[in-house]
């Protein structure tokens, strides 16, 4: 099901600030090969990953949110006590509960701040960017915090080729505030769902209907699984009507899209989608190579990278795009 589309005329909201943080830990390609029947020739070709970064022990994903979310913070100029607004992406929390958003509130001293975590897999931090311009124009905060942030090291099967050459740690954060003087803010967005593909793309154990047991757990059923070639087909029509959705919807034309940041799951998925919809290559930011697909923090990174590059300049129409497990999808245009 897709959301209707949705260019606010309530109160415009603006990012003020972008920070990200990935674990110093590289795991290359060849690292991966004395792991499983892999090459770094397959990966390369593949999916244009060569190498992701891996948590250290005891770092958990409130350590990667936190970490990037003081960056953010630190750019927009906010102190953590005035923080009214934390929203953490995630499908790898800290605890099933209390919420990963409830760690970071803590460990940035943020105590003012409502805080909550969305799982919408790798179009979370979109989701998150939806909800919290939601609560700045029609809730009367005066700003929001908001972070896609992923251990997925720690749900991976490392003896699954299919899957554990695919994913990476890594936090992304955007401050977001109202926009003043009809200057940057985020002009329109675009979210959807599809409940009935639950099945290609999960993490099937550890849950309600599928606690791990003395029984099952050599079975390794708190790992992801996917199905990856349906994944993809379904990845690529998803972004691009998504796109479509966000573009039309802030009566921009994909020529007055400056840059276009896309999830970071696949090179040959994110090819596929700018071709189709006619954007130049050099207008599309990929860093998959360094981090590989970090699910929820992966567009964070790289609008933070993009922003810190000097890739985005003010007046810059810029559009991110995302596609996950659900299966979702998200979109938004903005004016930086
Ligand atoms: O973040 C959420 C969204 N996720 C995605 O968008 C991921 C979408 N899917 C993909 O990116 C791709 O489907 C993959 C990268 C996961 C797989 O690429 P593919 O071109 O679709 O390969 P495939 O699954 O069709 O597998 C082709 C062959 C198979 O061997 P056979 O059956 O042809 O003999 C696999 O067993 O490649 C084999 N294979 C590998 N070989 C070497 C699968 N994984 C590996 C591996 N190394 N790591």
């Amino acid at each position: 099901m897709d959301q209707a589309d949705h260019a606010s005329t309530l109160q415009p909201v603006r990012i003020a600030g972008t920070g990200s943080y990935l674990p110093e830990k590289i795991l290359t390609n060849h690292d991966l090969e004395k792991l499983v029947e892999t090459s770094d020739e397959w990966i390369t070709s593949r999916t244009g990953i060569k190498e992701r970064r891996i948590a250290a022990d005891g770092e958990s994903t409130s350590d990667l949110a936190t970490n990037a979310a003081r960056k953010a913070l630190e750019q927009a100029d906010i102190a953590p006590e005035d923080v009214q607004l934390i929203i953490v992406a995630t499908i790898t929390p800290d605890t099933l509960t209390p919420a990963t958003a409830c760690y970071v509130q803590e460990k940035l001293g943020a105590h003012g701040a409502v805080a909550f975590d969305v799982s919408a897999a790798c179009s979370g931090f979109l989701y998150a960017m939806e909800l919290a311009k939601s609560l700045i124009a029609t809730g009367g905060r005066t700003n929001a915090l908001i972070i896609g942030a992923e251990k997925l090291s720690a749900f991976v099967n490392w003896s699954d080729r299919n899957t554990c050459v695919l994913f990476g740690d890594g936090a992304g954060a955007a401050v977001l505030v109202p926009s003043e003087n009809g200057g940057g803010r985020i002009l329109s967005s675009h979210l959807g769902t599809d409940g009935r593909q639950t099945e290609l793309l999960n993490i099937p154990g550890g849950g309600s209907c599928c606690p791990i047991t003395i029984e099952n757990a050599d079975q390794q059923l708190a790992t992801l699984a996917m199905q990856g070639r349906e994944v993809f087909k379904h990845a690529v029509n998803a972004m691009k009507r998504a796109s479509e959705h966000a573009i039309e919807t802030a009566h921009l034309t994909a020529g007055d899209i400056d840059l276009v940041i896309p999830h970071q799951a696949n090179l040959r998925i994110i090819d596929a989608i700018v071709d189709r919809l006619e954007i130049p290559k050099d207008n599309v930011f990929i860093n998959l190579e360094k981090y590989g697909n970090t699910s929820a923090a992966a567009v964070a990174i790289a609008l933070d990278e993009a922003n810190r590059q000097g890739r985005i300049k003010s007046g810059d129409h810029i559009l991110l795009v995302a596609f996950g497990a659900g299966l979702t999808w998200a979109s938004a245009a903005i004016k930086w």
